[in-house]
């Protein structure tokens, strides 16, 4: 996004303060089927269909995926607007997730929201999934207090594919200036979740039993990886033969010790998510800090997070727990800056499994 098309986009934010837009927002990137609806930048229903199918593969199955998405996706979108209280000729635009994520997923939103917006004559608007999750922190919800977070800022931005730390200059101006060079901090907790017999998604599990565990019982690797790049790889490898030679030994090693193994592998994963985050606010000199995607939801990583707040002085922003997992809210709310910048899409869009910021 060029510095020009900001300008215009922050001038066009203020000259259209009293006009009401209205998005719907459509997000099927992976094994969620969301709608949502924001009026101006404020929530007015967010759904969201997750999808069960894949729990017995113990990981997204991606045909499976694209299938629930087509069964979804029409109730989904009338719940959305019936909860809104809105109709269907009050929609100024339609938003959808263009990528990254799974094709046949993605397939299934932007063929909707073209024939959505085809059949209603209003703009389509294709959003990057990933711009979403950081713009989830700009959601106003009725009558509650409103403190978006301050330009610049740096966005940890920690989900089941990503985990990149983002410099974000404005709306719809962003650099990411580290990455992973592999897995994502999510799937080294789902992965190692699984070699231990948890179900998927294995995240949430693995926070539930850390909180009863000793995060220093066991020690396993971190990468040593230059600049503010991410790697998970070498950790899920290490756990994995960690595990299986323990249980050479000892054939309930896991039973015995999985608390203290959920609480130190979570701790690794968050001292290495921090210290690339410490070296990036000290490189910068910004203490803006926010976080975003579906790990963001641990609990380990919030606290340790406020207390690198403290300790350095940042004003750290959390999302609310129901923005930071794919939603379409986030799609919505990124249509909005997107169509009062008038960045709209033909009809010959088509989506993408891979893209940048
Ligand atoms: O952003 P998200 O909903 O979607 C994808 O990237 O697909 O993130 C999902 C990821 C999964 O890897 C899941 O295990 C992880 O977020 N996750 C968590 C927690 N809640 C969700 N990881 C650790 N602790 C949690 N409480």
């Amino acid at each position: 996004m060029k510095k020009k098309n900001v300008r215009k986009e922050m001038s066009s934010i203020k000259t259209e303060k009293n006009k009401e837009i209205i998005i719907l927002g459509i997000e099927s990137s992976c094994d969620d089927t969301s709608a949502a609806i924001i009026k101006n930048r404020t929530i007015l229903s967010n759904v969201v269909a997750s999808q069960k199918v894949h729990e017995e593969y113990g990981g997204v199955v991606p045909e499976l995926a694209s299938r629930a998405h087509q069964q979804n996706i029409i109730p989904v979108v009338d719940l959305a607007i019936k909860r809104a209280g809105i109709l269907k000729k009050d929609i100024s635009a339609v938003a959808f997730t263009r990528g990254p994520g799974l094709l046949g997923s993605l397939l299934v939103g932007t063929s909707f929201a073209k024939g959505f917006s085809l059949a209603s004559g209003i703009p389509l608007i294709e959003v990057n999934h990933l711009q979403g999750h950081v713009l989830a922190l700009f959601i106003k919800e009725k009558d509650k207090e409103y403190n978006p977070p301050q330009f610049p800022f740096l966005c940890l931005l920690v989900s089941g594919g990503n985990s990149q730390i983002i410099l974000v200059r404005d709306y719809l101006d962003m650099e990411v200036i580290g990455q992973t060079i592999d897995d994502a901090a999510g799937e080294a907790f789902d992965k190692c979740a699984k070699v231990m017999g948890l179900p998927y998604p294995g995240g949430p599990h693995v926070d539930r039993l850390a909180k009863l565990g000793n995060p220093d019982r066991f020690e396993f690797s971190k990468p040593r990886i230059p600049n503010l790049d991410y790697s998970f790889s070498g950790l899920k490898t290490n756990f994995l033969y960690f595990l299986r030679d323990n249980l050479k030994e000892e054939p309930d090693f896991i039973e015995k010790n999985q608390e203290d193994l959920c609480a130190s592998l979570q701790k690794t994963i968050i001292d290495i998510l921090l210290a690339k985050l410490k070296k990036a606010a000290k490189q910068t000199g910004i203490k803006e800090i926010t976080v975003a995607g579906g790990v963001s939801a641990n609990s380990g990583l919030r606290n340790a997070l406020q207390e690198s707040a403290e300790k350095y002085h940042w004003n750290l922003q959390i999302p609310k727990f129901e923005y930071t997992m794919d939603n379409a809210a986030m799609i919505a709310i990124t249509g909005y800056f997107k169509f009062l910048n008038k960045e709209f899409v033909g009809q010959n869009v088509v989506p993408f499994a891979r893209t940048q910021l």
